[in-house]
Protein backbone atom coordinates (compact mmCIF):
# COMPACT_ATOMS: atom_id res chain seq x y z
CA UNK A 1 0.00 0.00 0.00
CA UNK A 2 1.68 3.42 -0.85
CA UNK A 3 1.49 6.21 1.66
CA UNK A 4 -1.62 8.05 0.06
CA UNK A 5 -3.42 4.85 -0.13
CA UNK A 6 -2.88 4.04 3.84
CA UNK A 7 -3.84 7.64 4.80
CA UNK A 8 -7.17 7.10 2.64
CA UNK A 9 -7.95 3.80 4.50
CA UNK A 10 -6.99 5.35 7.45
CA UNK A 11 -10.10 8.32 7.31
CA UNK A 12 -12.39 5.65 6.05
CA UNK A 13 -11.35 3.12 8.93
CA UNK A 14 -11.55 6.33 11.86
CA UNK A 15 -15.42 6.94 10.35
CA UNK A 16 -16.23 3.10 10.21
CA UNK A 17 -15.21 2.19 13.81
CA UNK A 18 -16.73 5.31 15.43
CA UNK A 19 -12.99 7.63 16.14
CA UNK A 20 -13.57 10.49 13.62
CA UNK A 21 -16.98 11.59 11.74
CA UNK A 22 -16.98 14.58 9.14
CA UNK A 23 -18.65 17.44 11.43
CA UNK A 24 -22.50 18.30 10.65
CA UNK A 25 -22.09 15.04 8.19
CA UNK A 26 -25.68 14.95 7.71
CA UNK A 27 -25.71 18.36 5.48
CA UNK A 28 -22.82 17.16 3.33
CA UNK A 29 -20.02 18.69 6.75
CA UNK A 30 -18.15 21.87 7.25
CA UNK A 31 -14.37 21.64 5.57
CA UNK A 32 -11.42 20.45 8.04
CA UNK A 33 -14.26 20.21 10.97
CA UNK A 34 -14.54 17.04 12.27
CA UNK A 35 -16.19 15.33 15.40
CA UNK A 36 -14.76 12.61 17.38
CA UNK A 37 -16.68 9.62 17.78
CA UNK A 38 -17.01 7.16 20.67
CA UNK A 39 -14.19 5.73 20.57
CA UNK A 40 -11.95 8.70 19.10
CA UNK A 41 -12.91 10.52 22.33
CA UNK A 42 -11.21 7.89 24.54
CA UNK A 43 -8.64 7.97 22.57
CA UNK A 44 -8.07 11.92 22.62
CA UNK A 45 -9.32 11.92 26.37
CA UNK A 46 -6.15 9.35 27.21
CA UNK A 47 -3.68 11.63 25.20
CA UNK A 48 -4.32 14.39 26.89
CA UNK A 49 -4.22 12.56 30.21
CA UNK A 50 -0.76 11.62 29.23
CA UNK A 51 0.20 14.90 28.49
CA UNK A 52 -1.33 16.62 31.56
CA UNK A 53 0.07 13.81 33.83
CA UNK A 54 3.24 14.17 32.79
CA UNK A 55 3.07 17.79 32.74
CA UNK A 56 1.83 18.76 35.83
CA UNK A 57 2.82 15.89 38.08
CA UNK A 58 5.72 14.83 37.44
CA UNK A 59 7.09 18.30 37.27
CA UNK A 60 6.57 20.07 40.69
CA UNK A 61 6.72 23.44 39.67
CA UNK A 62 4.50 23.16 36.37
CA UNK A 63 0.56 23.99 37.16
CA UNK A 64 -2.67 23.81 35.27
CA UNK A 65 -5.40 26.05 34.32
CA UNK A 66 -8.05 26.38 32.11
CA UNK A 67 -8.94 30.30 30.84
CA UNK A 68 -11.77 30.97 28.25
CA UNK A 69 -11.66 31.07 24.40
CA UNK A 70 -13.31 34.07 24.67
CA UNK A 71 -10.23 37.21 25.68
CA UNK A 72 -10.13 41.07 25.73
CA UNK A 73 -9.45 42.04 22.30
CA UNK A 74 -6.78 43.79 23.25
CA UNK A 75 -5.07 40.61 23.97
CA UNK A 76 -4.83 39.72 20.49
CA UNK A 77 -3.36 43.30 19.81
CA UNK A 78 -0.57 43.17 22.41
CA UNK A 79 0.33 39.47 21.09
CA UNK A 80 0.85 40.46 17.36
CA UNK A 81 -1.74 38.37 16.33
CA UNK A 82 -3.73 40.99 14.79
CA UNK A 83 -0.62 42.54 12.91
CA UNK A 84 0.90 39.11 12.04
CA UNK A 85 -1.26 36.36 11.87
CA UNK A 86 -0.96 36.14 8.54
CA UNK A 87 -0.59 33.62 5.74
CA UNK A 88 0.02 34.75 2.18
CA UNK A 89 -2.74 33.86 -0.22
CA UNK A 90 -2.61 33.24 -3.84
CA UNK A 91 -6.01 32.88 -5.95
CA UNK A 92 -6.28 30.74 -9.59
CA UNK A 93 -7.97 33.05 -11.83
CA UNK A 94 -9.14 30.09 -14.08
CA UNK A 95 -10.07 27.59 -11.30
CA UNK A 96 -10.93 30.93 -8.49
CA UNK A 97 -9.29 28.41 -6.03
CA UNK A 98 -7.12 29.53 -3.27
CA UNK A 99 -4.29 28.57 -2.10
CA UNK A 100 -1.49 29.05 0.37
CA UNK A 101 1.58 30.80 -2.00
CA UNK A 102 3.95 29.08 0.76
CA UNK A 103 2.51 25.82 0.68
CA UNK A 104 2.50 25.75 -3.26
CA UNK A 105 6.21 26.34 -2.79
CA UNK A 106 6.78 23.91 -0.30
CA UNK A 107 5.17 21.46 -1.96
CA UNK A 108 7.21 22.05 -5.36
CA UNK A 109 10.15 21.89 -2.94
CA UNK A 110 9.13 18.17 -1.43
CA UNK A 111 8.52 16.87 -5.47
CA UNK A 112 12.33 17.66 -6.01
CA UNK A 113 13.19 15.92 -2.60
CA UNK A 114 10.58 12.81 -3.51
CA UNK A 115 12.46 12.46 -7.11
CA UNK A 116 16.13 12.46 -5.11
CA UNK A 117 15.31 10.09 -2.83
CA UNK A 118 13.85 7.73 -6.06
CA UNK A 119 17.29 8.26 -7.65
CA UNK A 120 19.16 7.31 -4.44
CA UNK A 121 16.82 4.08 -3.84
CA UNK A 122 17.68 3.30 -7.42
CA UNK A 123 21.51 3.29 -6.86
CA UNK A 124 20.77 1.22 -3.64
CA UNK A 125 19.26 -1.26 -5.17
CA UNK A 126 22.10 -1.23 -8.22
CA UNK A 127 25.04 -1.48 -5.73
CA UNK A 128 23.55 -3.52 -2.85
CA UNK A 129 25.65 -3.74 0.27
CA UNK A 130 28.63 -1.72 -1.52
CA UNK A 131 26.09 1.33 -1.71
CA UNK A 132 27.60 4.31 -0.45
CA UNK A 133 24.61 6.88 -0.21
CA UNK A 134 27.23 10.20 0.53
CA UNK A 135 29.35 9.21 -2.66
CA UNK A 136 26.41 8.42 -5.01
CA UNK A 137 24.41 12.03 -3.64
CA UNK A 138 27.64 13.42 -4.71
CA UNK A 139 28.73 12.49 -8.13
CA UNK A 140 25.26 11.30 -9.40
CA UNK A 141 24.41 13.67 -12.47
CA UNK A 142 20.53 13.13 -11.77
CA UNK A 143 20.76 13.76 -8.29
CA UNK A 144 23.38 16.45 -8.75
CA UNK A 145 20.83 18.58 -11.49
CA UNK A 146 18.06 18.43 -8.81
CA UNK A 147 19.50 19.47 -6.14
CA UNK A 148 21.34 22.65 -7.87
CA UNK A 149 17.47 23.22 -8.42
CA UNK A 150 16.33 22.49 -5.12
CA UNK A 151 18.64 24.70 -2.86
CA UNK A 152 18.19 27.64 -5.95
CA UNK A 153 14.73 27.80 -5.18
CA UNK A 154 15.09 26.78 -1.40
CA UNK A 155 17.53 29.51 -1.26
CA UNK A 156 15.37 32.50 -2.84
CA UNK A 157 11.92 30.82 -0.80
CA UNK A 158 13.92 31.30 2.32
CA UNK A 159 15.17 34.87 1.65
CA UNK A 160 11.42 35.85 0.42
CA UNK A 161 10.05 34.60 4.03
CA UNK A 162 12.56 36.36 5.90
CA UNK A 163 11.68 39.82 3.81
CA UNK A 164 8.02 39.08 3.81
CA UNK A 165 8.24 39.27 0.27
CA UNK A 166 5.07 38.79 -1.27
CA UNK A 167 5.73 39.69 -4.90
CA UNK A 168 8.89 37.27 -4.99
CA UNK A 169 6.73 34.51 -4.13
CA UNK A 170 4.88 34.63 -6.81
CA UNK A 171 7.66 35.15 -9.21
CA UNK A 172 9.09 31.94 -7.69
CA UNK A 173 5.63 30.23 -8.60
CA UNK A 174 5.99 31.94 -12.04
CA UNK A 175 9.68 31.01 -12.09
CA UNK A 176 8.99 27.21 -11.26
CA UNK A 177 5.72 27.03 -13.75
CA UNK A 178 3.87 25.87 -10.39
CA UNK A 179 0.12 25.11 -11.70
CA UNK A 180 -3.20 25.12 -10.10
CA UNK A 181 -4.06 21.61 -9.49
CA UNK A 182 -7.89 22.17 -10.50
CA UNK A 183 -7.03 24.59 -13.70
CA UNK A 184 -3.65 23.23 -14.48
CA UNK A 185 -2.99 27.03 -15.35
CA UNK A 186 -0.09 29.36 -14.12
CA UNK A 187 -2.93 32.28 -14.23
CA UNK A 188 -2.17 33.99 -10.80
CA UNK A 189 -3.53 36.77 -8.62
CA UNK A 190 -0.93 38.33 -6.89
CA UNK A 191 -0.20 37.26 -3.41
CA UNK A 192 -2.10 38.83 -0.34
CA UNK A 193 -1.58 38.64 3.75
CA UNK A 194 -4.67 36.88 4.91
CA UNK A 195 -5.41 37.31 8.28
CA UNK A 196 -6.12 33.87 10.72
CA UNK A 197 -8.05 34.47 13.64
CA UNK A 198 -11.76 33.76 13.31
CA UNK A 199 -13.66 36.96 14.97
CA UNK A 200 -17.36 37.35 16.01
CA UNK A 201 -19.59 40.24 18.17
CA UNK A 202 -19.73 40.77 21.27
CA UNK A 203 -21.89 43.81 23.34
CA UNK A 204 -19.85 44.82 26.24
CA UNK A 205 -16.39 45.22 25.42
CA UNK A 206 -16.68 48.85 26.18
CA UNK A 207 -14.41 48.88 22.81
CA UNK A 208 -15.87 51.17 19.35
CA UNK A 209 -15.25 47.93 17.68
CA UNK A 210 -17.00 45.52 19.39
CA UNK A 211 -15.18 42.68 17.68
CA UNK A 212 -13.93 39.72 19.23
CA UNK A 213 -11.60 36.72 18.47
CA UNK A 214 -11.84 33.31 19.13
CA UNK A 215 -8.18 32.68 20.63
CA UNK A 216 -6.10 31.40 17.99
CA UNK A 217 -3.17 29.74 20.79
CA UNK A 218 -3.95 28.98 24.10
CA UNK A 219 -0.96 30.75 25.31
CA UNK A 220 -2.22 33.97 25.58
CA UNK A 221 -4.52 32.89 28.12
CA UNK A 222 -1.97 31.77 30.32
CA UNK A 223 0.13 34.81 30.15
CA UNK A 224 -2.58 36.76 30.97
CA UNK A 225 -3.22 35.28 33.91
CA UNK A 226 0.63 34.48 34.29
CA UNK A 227 0.34 37.47 37.85
CA UNK A 228 -2.89 35.55 39.67
CA UNK A 229 -1.31 32.10 39.01
CA UNK A 230 2.20 33.57 40.40
CA UNK A 231 0.74 35.57 43.33
CA UNK A 232 -2.14 32.55 43.93
CA UNK A 233 0.08 30.07 43.96
CA UNK A 234 3.34 31.14 45.55
CA UNK A 235 5.22 30.56 42.66
CA UNK A 236 8.90 30.87 42.53
CA UNK A 237 10.64 31.30 38.79
CA UNK A 238 11.24 29.17 37.34
CA UNK A 239 8.07 27.58 36.65
CA UNK A 240 5.59 26.73 33.58
CA UNK A 241 1.61 27.24 33.54
CA UNK A 242 0.17 24.60 31.33
CA UNK A 243 -3.16 24.09 29.81
CA UNK A 244 -5.48 21.90 27.56
CA UNK A 245 -7.88 23.98 25.43
CA UNK A 246 -9.64 24.45 21.95
CA UNK A 247 -8.59 27.06 19.47
CA UNK A 248 -9.61 28.40 16.11
CA UNK A 249 -7.83 28.81 12.99
CA UNK A 250 -9.04 30.18 9.60
CA UNK A 251 -6.50 27.83 7.72
CA UNK A 252 -6.58 28.70 3.93
CA UNK A 253 -5.25 25.44 3.31
CA UNK A 254 -7.40 22.87 5.04
CA UNK A 255 -6.46 19.35 4.64
CA UNK A 256 -4.87 16.26 5.52
CA UNK A 257 -7.53 15.28 7.51
CA UNK A 258 -7.34 16.68 11.17
CA UNK A 259 -3.61 17.49 10.37
CA UNK A 260 -4.82 20.89 9.84
CA UNK A 261 -7.97 21.58 10.70
CA UNK A 262 -10.23 25.24 11.57
CA UNK A 263 -10.97 23.95 15.12
CA UNK A 264 -8.77 22.04 16.96
CA UNK A 265 -7.14 21.52 20.28
CA UNK A 266 -3.67 22.45 21.55
CA UNK A 267 -1.73 21.19 25.03
CA UNK A 268 0.49 24.39 25.46
CA UNK A 269 2.92 25.17 28.81
CA UNK A 270 4.59 28.10 29.41
CA UNK A 271 7.91 27.80 31.68
CA UNK A 272 8.87 31.07 32.45
CA UNK A 273 12.37 31.94 34.27
CA UNK A 274 15.10 34.88 34.72
CA UNK A 275 16.38 36.31 31.72
CA UNK A 276 19.54 34.80 30.14
CA UNK A 277 18.49 30.94 31.50
CA UNK A 278 15.98 30.80 28.36
CA UNK A 279 18.82 28.30 26.83
CA UNK A 280 19.07 26.40 29.27
CA UNK A 281 15.41 25.69 29.46
CA UNK A 282 14.63 25.17 25.59
CA UNK A 283 16.88 22.52 25.79
CA UNK A 284 15.73 21.00 28.93
CA UNK A 285 12.28 20.88 27.42
CA UNK A 286 13.47 19.42 24.20
CA UNK A 287 14.54 16.73 25.91
CA UNK A 288 12.13 15.94 28.03
CA UNK A 289 9.06 16.43 24.94
CA UNK A 290 11.26 14.18 23.13
CA UNK A 291 11.35 12.17 25.79
CA UNK A 292 7.43 11.92 26.22
CA UNK A 293 6.85 11.14 22.43
CA UNK A 294 9.54 8.46 21.91
CA UNK A 295 8.33 6.85 25.31
CA UNK A 296 4.88 5.72 23.66
CA UNK A 297 7.24 3.10 21.99
CA UNK A 298 6.43 4.42 18.28
CA UNK A 299 9.90 4.20 17.06
CA UNK A 300 12.59 6.59 18.13
CA UNK A 301 13.33 6.94 14.13
CA UNK A 302 9.87 8.54 13.72
CA UNK A 303 10.82 11.99 15.28
CA UNK A 304 12.80 14.53 14.29
CA UNK A 305 13.90 17.98 15.52
CA UNK A 306 13.47 20.65 12.86
CA UNK A 307 15.12 23.95 14.20
CA UNK A 308 13.22 27.19 12.29
CA UNK A 309 15.09 29.29 9.82
CA UNK A 310 12.96 32.01 9.88
CA UNK A 311 11.64 32.67 13.91
CA UNK A 312 8.22 33.56 14.23
CA UNK A 313 7.83 37.58 15.81
CA UNK A 314 8.21 36.19 19.59
CA UNK A 315 10.92 33.81 19.25
CA UNK A 316 14.64 33.82 19.79
CA UNK A 317 14.95 30.16 19.35
CA UNK A 318 12.23 27.54 18.04
CA UNK A 319 12.09 23.70 16.73
CA UNK A 320 9.73 21.65 16.14
CA UNK A 321 9.21 17.94 16.83
CA UNK A 322 8.71 16.36 13.28
CA UNK A 323 6.64 12.76 13.23
CA UNK A 324 7.06 10.59 10.31
CA UNK A 325 3.24 10.82 8.76
CA UNK A 326 2.34 9.13 6.15
CA UNK A 327 2.32 12.14 4.11
CA UNK A 328 6.19 12.47 5.70
CA UNK A 329 8.09 14.12 8.87
CA UNK A 330 5.63 17.31 9.62
CA UNK A 331 5.34 19.47 12.45
CA UNK A 332 3.78 17.62 15.49
CA UNK A 333 4.92 19.68 18.32
CA UNK A 334 6.52 23.40 18.70
CA UNK A 335 9.22 23.96 21.14
CA UNK A 336 9.58 28.13 21.47
CA UNK A 337 11.66 30.50 23.24
CA UNK A 338 9.41 33.43 23.57
CA UNK A 339 12.09 35.73 25.45
CA UNK A 340 9.60 38.16 26.96
CA UNK A 341 7.39 39.41 24.23
CA UNK A 342 4.47 38.53 25.59
CA UNK A 343 4.48 39.06 29.40
CA UNK A 344 6.17 42.64 28.10
CA UNK A 345 3.37 43.75 25.30
CA UNK A 346 0.97 42.90 27.86
CA UNK A 347 2.24 44.82 30.38
CA UNK A 348 2.88 47.67 28.29
CA UNK A 349 -0.88 47.32 26.97
CA UNK A 350 -2.68 47.11 29.71
CA UNK A 351 -0.47 49.55 31.64
CA UNK A 352 -0.21 47.27 34.74
CA UNK A 353 3.41 46.03 35.86
CA UNK A 354 4.17 42.22 35.12
CA UNK A 355 7.10 40.98 37.17
CA UNK A 356 8.49 39.08 39.34
CA UNK A 357 10.77 40.43 41.92
CA UNK A 358 13.65 37.74 41.93
CA UNK A 359 14.97 37.89 46.11
CA UNK A 360 18.27 36.23 45.22
CA UNK A 361 18.78 39.01 42.81
CA UNK A 362 16.96 42.02 44.25
CA UNK A 363 15.37 42.93 41.49
CA UNK A 364 12.62 43.07 39.62
CA UNK A 365 11.88 42.42 35.82
CA UNK A 366 9.79 40.31 33.14
CA UNK A 367 10.18 36.52 33.14
CA UNK A 368 11.24 35.18 30.08
CA UNK A 369 9.71 32.34 28.88
CA UNK A 370 10.08 29.17 26.75
CA UNK A 371 6.94 27.08 25.61
CA UNK A 372 6.17 23.95 24.47
CA UNK A 373 3.36 23.51 22.25
CA UNK A 374 1.20 20.31 20.69
CA UNK A 375 -1.88 19.64 19.41
CA UNK A 376 -4.08 17.14 20.19
CA UNK A 377 -5.39 16.06 17.32
CA UNK A 378 -2.27 15.98 15.45
CA UNK A 379 -0.79 13.64 17.78
CA UNK A 380 -4.19 11.57 17.55
CA UNK A 381 -3.37 11.47 13.80
CA UNK A 382 0.03 10.28 14.43
CA UNK A 383 -0.83 7.53 16.91
CA UNK A 384 -3.79 6.53 14.97
CA UNK A 385 -1.79 6.37 12.07
CA UNK A 386 1.76 4.48 13.30
CA UNK A 387 -0.74 2.30 15.01
CA UNK A 388 -2.83 0.73 11.69
CA UNK A 389 -1.37 -2.38 10.85
CA UNK A 390 -2.47 -4.78 8.48
CA UNK A 391 -1.59 -8.50 8.71
CA UNK A 392 -1.54 -11.67 6.83
CA UNK A 393 -2.64 -14.80 8.83
CA UNK A 394 -1.95 -18.05 8.35
CA UNK A 395 -5.00 -19.78 5.56
CA UNK A 396 -4.54 -16.72 3.73
CA UNK A 397 -6.74 -14.72 6.20
CA UNK A 398 -5.81 -11.04 7.45
CA UNK A 399 -6.44 -8.66 10.05
CA UNK A 400 -6.56 -5.20 10.33
CA UNK A 401 -5.33 -4.43 13.88
CA UNK A 402 -4.83 -0.62 15.58
CA UNK A 403 -1.41 -1.15 17.45
CA UNK A 404 -2.21 1.62 20.02
CA UNK A 405 0.10 1.83 22.79
CA UNK A 406 -2.32 -0.02 25.25
CA UNK A 407 -2.72 3.05 28.12
CA UNK A 408 -3.83 4.90 25.24
CA UNK A 409 -6.44 2.37 24.28
CA UNK A 410 -10.09 3.43 24.09
CA UNK A 411 -11.24 0.25 25.83
CA UNK A 412 -8.80 -1.89 27.48
CA UNK A 413 -10.53 -5.00 27.52
CA UNK A 414 -13.39 -7.05 25.59
CA UNK A 415 -15.46 -9.62 27.96
CA UNK A 416 -16.80 -12.10 25.15
CA UNK A 417 -19.12 -14.96 26.54
CA UNK A 418 -18.35 -17.97 24.11
CA UNK A 419 -21.71 -18.43 23.27
CA UNK A 420 -25.29 -16.33 24.94
CA UNK A 421 -26.15 -19.41 26.91
CA UNK A 422 -25.25 -21.85 29.65
CA UNK A 423 -24.73 -19.21 31.97
CA UNK A 424 -22.10 -17.62 30.20
CA UNK A 425 -23.57 -14.33 29.97
CA UNK A 426 -24.30 -14.25 33.86
CA UNK A 427 -20.38 -15.32 34.74
CA UNK A 428 -19.08 -12.92 32.01
CA UNK A 429 -21.43 -10.01 33.86
CA UNK A 430 -19.40 -11.03 36.91
CA UNK A 431 -16.14 -10.57 35.12
CA UNK A 432 -17.43 -7.34 34.22
CA UNK A 433 -17.89 -6.22 37.72
CA UNK A 434 -14.44 -7.10 38.61
CA UNK A 435 -12.93 -5.04 35.95
CA UNK A 436 -15.44 -1.97 35.42
CA UNK A 437 -14.11 0.13 38.15
CA UNK A 438 -10.24 0.30 36.70
CA UNK A 439 -11.10 -0.08 32.70
CA UNK A 440 -12.95 0.90 30.06
CA UNK A 441 -14.43 -2.20 28.46
CA UNK A 442 -17.01 -3.33 26.16
CA UNK A 443 -19.04 -6.40 26.36
CA UNK A 444 -19.63 -8.49 23.13
CA UNK A 445 -22.18 -11.41 22.50
CA UNK A 446 -22.98 -10.95 18.96
CA UNK A 447 -21.60 -13.13 16.29
CA UNK A 448 -18.87 -15.90 16.11
CA UNK A 449 -15.89 -15.41 18.57
CA UNK A 450 -13.00 -14.60 15.24
CA UNK A 451 -15.92 -11.98 14.20
CA UNK A 452 -15.54 -10.23 17.90
CA UNK A 453 -11.98 -10.43 17.64
CA UNK A 454 -11.43 -9.01 14.95
CA UNK A 455 -14.10 -6.05 15.88
CA UNK A 456 -11.94 -5.16 19.19
CA UNK A 457 -8.56 -5.55 17.36
CA UNK A 458 -9.62 -3.14 14.69
CA UNK A 459 -10.27 -0.73 17.83
CA UNK A 460 -7.43 -1.53 19.35
CA UNK A 461 -8.21 -3.52 22.20
CA UNK A 462 -5.42 -4.97 24.01
CA UNK A 463 -7.01 -7.81 25.30
CA UNK A 464 -9.78 -9.94 25.04
CA UNK A 465 -11.15 -11.82 27.49
CA UNK A 466 -12.73 -15.22 26.44
CA UNK A 467 -16.09 -16.92 28.96
CA UNK A 468 -16.35 -20.63 28.27
CA UNK A 469 -18.08 -23.24 29.50
CA UNK A 470 -14.85 -24.46 31.56
CA UNK A 471 -14.72 -21.05 33.01
CA UNK A 472 -17.99 -22.32 35.43
CA UNK A 473 -15.84 -24.83 36.64
CA UNK A 474 -12.52 -23.48 37.34
CA UNK A 475 -13.21 -19.98 37.40
CA UNK A 476 -10.60 -19.43 35.06
CA UNK A 477 -11.01 -17.56 31.39
CA UNK A 478 -8.72 -16.86 28.12
CA UNK A 479 -7.05 -13.81 27.82
CA UNK A 480 -5.66 -13.32 24.38
CA UNK A 481 -2.81 -10.15 23.79
CA UNK A 482 -3.97 -8.10 20.77
CA UNK A 483 -0.73 -7.53 19.27
CA UNK A 484 0.50 -11.41 19.36
CA UNK A 485 -2.70 -13.17 19.53
CA UNK A 486 -1.30 -15.31 22.36
CA UNK A 487 -3.87 -16.72 24.48
CA UNK A 488 -3.24 -17.21 28.28
CA UNK A 489 -5.46 -19.10 31.15
CA UNK A 490 -5.79 -17.16 33.80
CA UNK A 491 -8.49 -16.77 36.72
CA UNK A 492 -10.23 -14.61 36.96
CA UNK A 493 -9.54 -12.99 40.30
CA UNK A 494 -5.87 -12.50 39.01
CA UNK A 495 -7.77 -10.95 35.76
CA UNK A 496 -7.48 -7.11 36.87
CA UNK A 497 -3.75 -7.49 37.61
CA UNK A 498 -3.08 -9.24 34.56
CA UNK A 499 -4.57 -5.99 32.52
CA UNK A 500 -3.63 -3.64 34.61
CA UNK A 501 0.14 -4.67 33.72
CA UNK A 502 0.08 -3.62 30.55
CA UNK A 503 -2.11 -0.81 30.27
CA UNK A 504 -2.20 1.33 32.98
CA UNK A 505 -0.66 4.68 32.25
CA UNK A 506 1.40 4.95 35.83
CA UNK A 507 3.68 2.77 33.94
CA UNK A 508 4.35 5.35 30.91
CA UNK A 509 4.81 7.85 33.38
CA UNK A 510 7.21 5.91 35.82
CA UNK A 511 9.44 5.50 32.59
CA UNK A 512 9.77 9.41 31.94
N1 LIG B 1 1.40 28.94 20.90
C1 LIG B 1 2.23 28.57 19.81
C2 LIG B 1 1.51 28.01 18.70
O1 LIG B 1 0.29 28.01 18.64
P1 LIG B 1 1.90 26.73 16.43
O2 LIG B 1 3.16 26.12 15.86
O3 LIG B 1 1.12 27.62 15.55
O4 LIG B 1 2.34 27.47 17.76
C3 LIG B 1 1.37 24.64 17.88
O5 LIG B 1 0.93 25.57 16.93
C4 LIG B 1 0.85 23.25 17.55
O6 LIG B 1 -0.58 23.28 17.41
C5 LIG B 1 1.36 22.68 16.24
O7 LIG B 1 2.61 22.05 16.40
C6 LIG B 1 0.27 21.68 15.88
O8 LIG B 1 0.48 20.45 16.57
C7 LIG B 1 -0.97 22.34 16.42
N2 LIG B 1 -1.71 23.04 15.35
C8 LIG B 1 -1.47 24.29 14.87
N3 LIG B 1 -2.36 24.61 13.91
C9 LIG B 1 -3.19 23.54 13.79
C10 LIG B 1 -4.32 23.26 12.96
N4 LIG B 1 -4.80 24.14 12.10
N5 LIG B 1 -4.92 22.04 13.10
C11 LIG B 1 -4.46 21.14 13.99
N6 LIG B 1 -3.41 21.36 14.80
C12 LIG B 1 -2.77 22.54 14.69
Amino acid sequence: MTQDELFKVLVAHCKEYGFIFPSSEIYDGLAAVYDYGQMGVELKNNIKRYWWEAMTRLNENVVGIDSCVFMHPKVWVASGHVAAFNDPLIDNKDSKKRYRADVLIEDYLSKIEEKISKEVAKGRKKFGDSFNEEEYRATNPNVLREQKKYDEVHNRYVAAEQANDLNEYRQIILDCKIVCPISGTCNWTDVRQFNLMFSTQISNTGESDDRIYLRPETAQGIFVDYLNVQKTGHMKLPFGIAQIGKAFRNEIVARQFIFRMREFEQMEMEFFCRPGTEMEFFEKWKQNRMKWHVNLGMGAENYRFHDHEKLAHYANAATDIEFNFPFGFKELEGIHSRTDFDLSNHQALCGKKIQYFDPEMGESYVPYCVETSIGVDRMFLAVLSHSYTVEELEGGDSRVVLKIPAPLAPVKVAILPLVKKDGLPELSQEVVNEIKYDFAYQYDEKDSIGKRYRRQDAIGTPFCVTVDNESLQDRCVTVRDRDTMEQVRIPIAELRQHIDEKVNMRGLLRNL
